[in-house]
């Protein structure tokens, strides 16, 4: 076994060495600019082409619904601010986001600022103790002045999957447009929007064994939406900017390789996760699984300890050489607990002390084993500690 265990694939995964040869000769050898007329152009162009063909094909979309951007966060951002901007333009009175306190920041502050800055109204939708959005309260606040609705696929901090098809069959009824965060559920779950009619999907390469720095909003033909980046054409005039075309051939890569090995990825990570989730919660008391029990990613495990504190519990698995999450990557090192962990209704005691454990295609039983093995004396070191403050 090697000395660090990663258990963070929900932070990051790392480039699959065929993504990182495919994408090397456009660092050199193919250097082009896409927007580029002679024959250095056209080869960058081709390759971004096929890219979007590869990238598109894996939703069910058309090539043309793809916009490539530098990574989710911006997929987010362009799916708000564009769609509720360019609403309120050709459709008066449409001024309410509906959203939820568990989204990732990318949609939630991006919400905030429009609140605050421009005027728009949210809808903060509750969950469940699971994270999940019941869509009846969705069916009830949809009405005529909704601009936009904005609910995650898959939680990134507890693994619950939200019923898409149902919620964007609703706002297909009433023509409100529908977007899913689906940055952490395109490794492993299905999205064909040619059956689910969702008009905005938010990707990311990195969570997939592509590189980070490169994203995909899919924008369904016919939507209203304005661009966040202005400047040159590319992107269909929705997101201005140089191709990052090593990025781009990389993050199809990552896909054409997700389509063939997705199954199999399942298949290795869900029994270690399962493994990890009955011994935590057998081994250690005042345990809790946070996240639907069997609704849920198939390689996530997230737990609270109660009266642990999170933050020292990261510092002392990284010691013992396993490298774990409290919830989101972006969290990591704040003393208060997450929004997620709060609105799914835990008690201070226990919300300070959360756990991530994400796997991949590169963990073993005997990663998880150690880390069982280990976890009960790290749990009660850090409880005599946090009890001596
Ligand atoms: C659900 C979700 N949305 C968006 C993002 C942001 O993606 P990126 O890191 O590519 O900006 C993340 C990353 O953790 C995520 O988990």
């Amino acid at each position: 076994m090697s000395e660090k265990t990663y258990f963070d694939f929900a932070a990051t995964t790392p480039v699959d060495e065929r993504v990182v040869e495919a994408m090397l000769p456009y660092f050199n050898e193919k250097f082009g600019n896409p927007s580029s007329v002679h024959l250095y152009g056209q080869r960058a162009e081709y390759a971004v082409e096929t890219a979007r063909e590869i990238v598109a094909d894996y939703i069910n979309a058309e090539p043309e619904e793809i916009i490539f951007t530098s990574c989710g966060s911006e997929s987010n951002n362009l799916a708000l601010r564009g769609v509720t901007l360019a609403r309120r333009h050709h459709a008066n009175g449409t001024n309410t986001i509906i959203t939820s306190k568990v989204e990732h920041h990318a949609v939630s502050k991006t919400a905030e600022q429009l609140r605050q800055f421009f005027g728009f109204g949210i809808d903060w939708l509750p969950v469940d103790d699971f994270g999940v959005v019941n869509p009846r309260t969705l069916k009830s606040k949809l009405n005529s002045s909704v601009a936009l609705v904005s609910l995650m696929y898959a939680n990134n901090e507890i693994g619950s999957i939200n019923d898409i098809q149902t919620m964007a069959e609703l706002c297909a009824k009433n023509n409100i447009p529908f977007h899913t965060d689906a940055v952490q559920a395109a490794g492993y779950l299905p999205l064909d929007v040619k059956k689910t009619p969702v008009d905005l999907v938010s990707l990311g390469a990195h969570k997939l064994y592509g590189p980070k720095g490169v994203g995909a909003l899919f924008v369904r033909n016919g939507t209203k939406i304005l661009p966040t980046i202005t400047g040159g054409g590319q992107e269909n005039g929705l997101r201005a900017g140089t191709h990052n075309v090593p990025y781009i051939v990389g993050f199809a890569k990552a896909i054409e390789l997700l389509k063939v090995e997705r199954q199999a990825r399942i298949e290795h990570v869900e029994p270690l996760r399962n493994h990890i989730i009955e011994g935590v919660l057998e081994k250690i008391s005042g345990s809790k699984l946070t996240g639907h029990p069997e609704n849920r990613l198939p390689q996530h495990a997230s737990f609270v300890f109660k009266n642990v504190d999170g933050n020292l519990l990261l510092s002392m698995l990284d010691e013992k050489g396993f490298a774990c999450s409290s919830g989101s990557a972006c969290k990591t090192g704040n003393p208060e607990p997450s929004e997620v962990l709060t609105e799914i209704g835990l008690e201070r005691e226990w919300s300070l002390g959360s756990l991530r454990i994400t796997l991949g295609t590169t963990t073993t039983k005997d990663q998880v084993d150690h880390f069982l093995a280990i976890l009960p004396n790290i749990i009660d070191l850090n409880r005599s500690l946090t009890a001596k403050r």
